[in-house]
């Protein structure tokens, strides 16, 4: 698959060699990720990083890997920063900031929006987050750090057993990621949601069609019991008409210790895309689980810089030729990886 000079919008663009070269890639980042060594392979390179919704491990995350591999990055936070809010068009706005940019990362709230800034663009866009749509290169962190879990149980992607919790409606991390998923072979997911928020049909009928397996429950034990991976997700508050609506569910679902030495298999793997909710009205994933070995949210975190400088490499044609511009590292490392 050809990505070098592409936009990045859906993860239905991806297919299975792709993930796996790119995976290989994240993996040669580490050193430059972990200040082993310095890598200058983007020097002069200007990544345009524009959130219009909150955000603290896309926005930054991509910021520092395009950092990591020598490239300069200019921050947009905000329509409110911007002329945007004196009512220019998304067009104008790609316009003007691919003539200043080498390679854009947009988060909107409007599903669509990304896709509609990048027919514009002059220059590679990727989708941040869509509002409830997609979050492509989260799916892929993800995914990545799911392979990585597995391996170190002896287990492969092909037959994995998923749970995937919460608001499957609006949660557009599960959205890309079960999509993603689609890839592999006999994955038997278990969506546990209220109706109200589970997984939208359509993507349901994807993952169907490629012949995996499905479940749907509201039961959280049934859920725990099903996955050697447990996704859990946060209500996506911001995407409810009122808040008194997401109050409904907030708390509904509930993960810590004792539920998981109740329910889950001795070894699952827990994960959540964050941030999670740790008011005491949700707190959907307890901070009691901090010190479980299986707890793999900031290894997911982490991941996400190693990811995201193989998709720069990817996209800015370097993914061959980085590993010529490393140096050494001139400070005293005080990293704990
Ligand atoms: N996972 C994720 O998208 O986190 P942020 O909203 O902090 O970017």
């Amino acid at each position: 698959m050809q990505l070098c000079g592409n936009h990045i919008i859906s993860v239905e663009q991806f297919n299975r060699d792709f993930i796996t070269e790119l995976f290989d890639i994240a993996e040669l980042m580490r050193p430059y990720a972990n200040r082993q060594k310095i890598n200058k392979v983007l020097d002069g390179a200007i990544l345009g990083n524009m959130f219009f919704e909150p955000s603290t491990r896309t926005r930054v995350s991509f910021g520092c890997a395009f950092n990591l591999l020598g490239g300069f990055v200019r921050e947009t936070v905000g329509f409110g920063g911007t002329s945007i809010a004196k009512g220019e068009s998304l067009y104008d706005t790609a316009k003007v900031m691919s003539g200043y940019s080498d390679v854009i990362v947009m988060r909107h709230p409007e599903v669509g929006s990304v896709k509609e800034f990048a027919t514009a663009s002059r220059v590679p866009v990727i989708n941040g987050g869509d509002g409830p749509n997609e979050h492509p290169s989260q799916a892929l962190l993800d995914l990545f750090t799911i392979q990585n879990e597995l391996t170190q149980q002896q287990l492969t992607l092909d037959e994995l057993k998923i749970t995937m919790v919460g608001d499957l409606k609006h949660g557009r991390t599960v959205h890309s990621l079960s999509k993603l998923l689609s890839h592999y072979q006999n994955i038997d997911f278990c969506f546990v949601a209220p109706e109200a928020l589970q997984l939208p049909t359509s993507i349901l009928d994807q993952i169907a069609n490629a012949g995996h397996r499905i479940s749907q429950t509201e039961k959280l034990d049934q859920g725990l019991s099903h996955g050697q991976v447990v996704y859990q997700t946060r209500i996506q508050e911001e995407r409810f008409a009122t808040r008194e609506e997401a109050d409904k569910y907030r708390g509904a679902f509930r993960i810590n210790q004792h539920t998981y030495a109740q329910f889950c298999q001795p070894t699952s793997v827990i994960m959540h895309p964050l941030p999670r909710d740790s008011r005491s009205d949700a707190n959907e994933l307890d901070n009691d689980l901090n010190e479980n070995p299986h707890l793999a949210i900031f290894r997911q975190s982490d991941n996400g810089v190693l990811v995201r400088m193989a998709l720069f490499a990817k996209i800015l044609g370097v993914e061959k030729t980085f590993q010529n511009y490393e140096l050494p590292v001139t400070w005293k490392n005080n990293r704990q990886n």
